[in-house]
């Protein structure tokens, strides 16, 4: 049997043409899954139900022929699932009362994940069960860092002030916090994998708001926890971090976690990232999702760059951050065949 190609580059092989996949490939710019989602109401229904979360999970596996399927869900099911109310306002995003103090922080309930997350755990076994022998299931969590910032914000935010705040003001809850999530994502990513996700990716996408030593002790740490964890229980399992906007830390991010592979956002320039991080683990990106909306040469020559780079690496096509709901579909397709010929 032949070996996923996605899985191969993790493996650390310079797999050519690179295997690709794109961040929110499952989204609103697909009128299928609009279909799906209008069908299912709430965007939080449409993650904890099997059914149809399998079938927007597969969408663009079937349209596209992307060699990998990433579980939809959200990574702030993690904080819903320990019991925080989340919902997600229309047009506005995610919604959760804010966690200021120790009060808030005891309410959290662990003992509420395994029974929260099942249907989730349905999903990634139907979503395996269905497809072929070269495309690969990742799964994923947000990371600590960036759970922590929509918990604590209540909603996204520009600066995630309030968070900085507790983890200046309060250094001892906030790292109680990340503690909590630290612990609850290694339980999650590894009840996916027994599910049968053959890939976990941690995404970070606030990291980069941190000063290096918060990082070190809100990113890394987490990260290295997570990653060692999983490899531990799970020694076949491939992994994927992306410190989203980490610049200059990337490579100290990669040295202590031990990632298998490594998301980089679209102002990573894909040499500089190869340097700082040694010839061995997969880098995945980076395409500005923009440049995709744009098309013509902006989306030829972002493309032409990456795969320069990425010759004789191994390397995951992917986006910098996920694609935007009014992303031309055929701009995708077009994608793909570019990434192909290599
Ligand atoms: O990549 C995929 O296709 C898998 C599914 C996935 C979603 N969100 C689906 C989603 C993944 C991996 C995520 C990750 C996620 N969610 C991140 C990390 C990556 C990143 O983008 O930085 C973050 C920060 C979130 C939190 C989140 N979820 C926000 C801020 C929003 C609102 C903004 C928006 O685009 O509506 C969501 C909602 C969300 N998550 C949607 C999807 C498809 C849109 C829901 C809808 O209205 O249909």
């Amino acid at each position: 049997m032949s070996v996923k190609p996605i899985l191969s580059a993790l493996a650390g092989e310079p797999v050519w043409p690179p295997p690709v996949w794109l961040m929110r490939q499952a989204g609103r710019y697909l009128p299928e899954y609009r279909a799906i989602r209008e069908k299912a109401g709430d965007f939080i229904t449409l993650c904890t139900s099997p059914e149809w979360a399998a079938e927007v999970t597969l969408q663009p596996v079937r349209r596209f022929g992307v060699d990998a399927a990433i579980l939809f869900s959200d990574i702030l099911m993690l904080p819903w699932a320990l019991g925080q109310g989340l919902r997600f306002a229309e047009g506005e995003g995610p919604r959760l009362p804010p966690l200021r103090d120790a009060a808030a922080l005891a309410a959290l309930d662990p003992g509420r994940l395994d029974g929260a997350i099942a249907p989730i755990l349905e999903t990634v076994a139907k979503v395996r069960a269905a497809l072929d022998d070269r495309t690969a299931l990742i799964g994923f969590a947000g990371a600590p860092f960036t759970v922590a910032c929509y918990m604590v914000e209540g909603r996204g935010s520009s600066d995630f002030a309030a968070t900085k705040a507790m983890a200046y003001g309060d250094p001892a809850l906030f790292a109680a916090l990340i503690d909590l999530l630290t612990e609850s994502t290694i339980a999650y990513l590894s009840a996916q994998i027994l599910a049968g996700a053959e890939v976990v990716m941690l995404f970070d996408s606030w990291a980069g708001m941190l000063a290096p030593d918060l990082f070190r002790a809100h990113v890394i740490a987490p990260a290295a926890r997570i990653a060692q964890a999983l490899r531990t229980r799970h020694p076949t399992v491939r992994r994927i971090g992306f410190p989203r906007l980490a610049g200059m830390m990337l490579g100290e991010y990669a040295a202590a976690t031990g990632m298998d592979g490594l998301g980089m956002d679209s102002a990573t320039d894909p040499r500089a990232a190869r340097a700082a991080v040694g010839p061995d683990i997969a880098l995945q990106g980076n395409l500005d999702p923009l440049a995709l909306v744009a098309g013509g040469a902006a989306q030829r020559d972002g493309v032409a760059a990456i795969l320069a780079a990425a010759r004789g690496h191994p390397t995951i096509f992917n986006l910098g951050h996920g694609i935007v709901p009014h992303t031309p579909p055929s701009h995708v397709a077009t994608l793909m065949e570019q990434v192909r010929a290599g």
